[in-house]
């Protein structure tokens, strides 16, 4: 799983030495940000899906976090094409993470330096290549997302994925594949690491930024495919009985893609199996990232080209 070499600072540290302090100040209060990529394989080498938009989030979440980051946007994207090449990946998960590193303890940590890493790892589907075909079996949590005001749940935060770790710890003692979280109104907001979709009579419905959800850059690319798909789709606030009542749900995330849930609360969702909107995006997703569609939106950066290619 692991890899040779870690960018850290500017500069190529290898795997075993890329180690931290145990005054980090992140290792205490949560104050990192971070980014989940994938860099898939294509005809002409690997290449990373939706780079611009990743590094543009992670500099949001820096920001939202009061955290400078010190690298442009454009010597992340180049770091991060570099570490996949050096690193000799075709497809792999790249995960960027910003810290505030080793130093005095206290809360505020604005004393404490910030440091930056990329490193990537190979990685298959999340939550299994069976789960992408077949779905999975969802409980609705009994944790809720992030209260609006209470944390900024449109940025990447690490310490705000302790939410996320015990809504996806509850559902798999539970014996399910993941956990669905309402907000805190009670209504459908997101999975643990992936956004929602739920299709009712041909209309998809997906809740919006007021549901207290990470605006996915998946979502976002399903939004694009579906509308190309000549689907309509609504955002609406999405009532929990929307859930039981769907032909069809499924969630997206770079981790999960575009995965089927085939059961919420141990009620079959529609026929128990992928339905075909879900399908056609997963179709149109996979072609896109696997080079055999071409790429119309200029989706994928090609590892080797240290600019995006449009
Ligand atoms: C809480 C949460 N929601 C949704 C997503 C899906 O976002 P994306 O499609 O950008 O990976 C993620 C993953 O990053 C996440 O952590």
């Amino acid at each position: 799983m692991s890899a040779e070499w870690i960018w850290h600072n500017g500069e190529f540290i290898r795997w075993e030495e890329a180690n931290v302090h145990v005054s980090t100040h992140a290792l205490h209060y949560g104050s990192s940000v971070f980014e989940g990529i994938r860099a898939y394989t294509t005809p002409h080498g690997p290449a990373v899906f939706r780079l611009a938009e990743h590094t543009k989030r992670l500099a949001y979440s820096c920001k939202a976090a009061r955290m400078d980051l010190p690298f442009s946007e454009e010597e992340i994207n180049d770091a991060t094409l570099e570490t996949i090449a050096r690193n000799g990946h075709q497809a792999c998960y790249v995960r960027p993470l910003v810290y505030r590193g080793a130093g005095p303890l206290g809360l505020e940590g604005r004393k404490n330096p910030v440091d930056v890493i990329i490193m990537t790892m190979e990685w298959g589907t999340y939550l299994g290549q069976e789960a992408l075909e077949n779905g999975v079996d969802v409980q609705i949590s009994s944790w809720r997302r992030l209260a609006p005001g209470t944390a900024v749940s449109m940025a990447k935060i690490g310490g705000q994925y302790v939410n996320s770790q015990l809504i996806s710890m509850e559902a798999r003692d539970n014996g399910f594949d993941e956990g669905l979280a309402l907000d805190i109104s009670g209504n459908v907001s997101e999975g643990a690491g992936e956004n929602v979709f739920v299709i009712i009579d041909g209309v998809v419905y997906t809740p919006g930024s007021w549901a207290s959800i990470l605006p996915g850059i998946t979502r976002d690319s399903v939004l694009t495919i579906l509308q190309e798909m000549g689907v309509e789709v609504r955002f609406e606030t999405i009532a929990r009985d929307m859930l039981y009542m769907a032909d069809e749900i499924f969630f997206t995330g770079t981790a999960a893609e575009i995965t089927p849930v085939r059961s919420i609360d141990r009620l079959q969702v529609g026929e128990g199996k992928r339905g075909p909107i879900t399908k056609e995006a997963q179709d149109q997703f996979f072609a896109i990232t696997s080079g055999e569609l071409a790429d119309r939106h200029g989706w994928l950066t090609p590892v080797g080209v240290t600019r995006p290619v449009v």
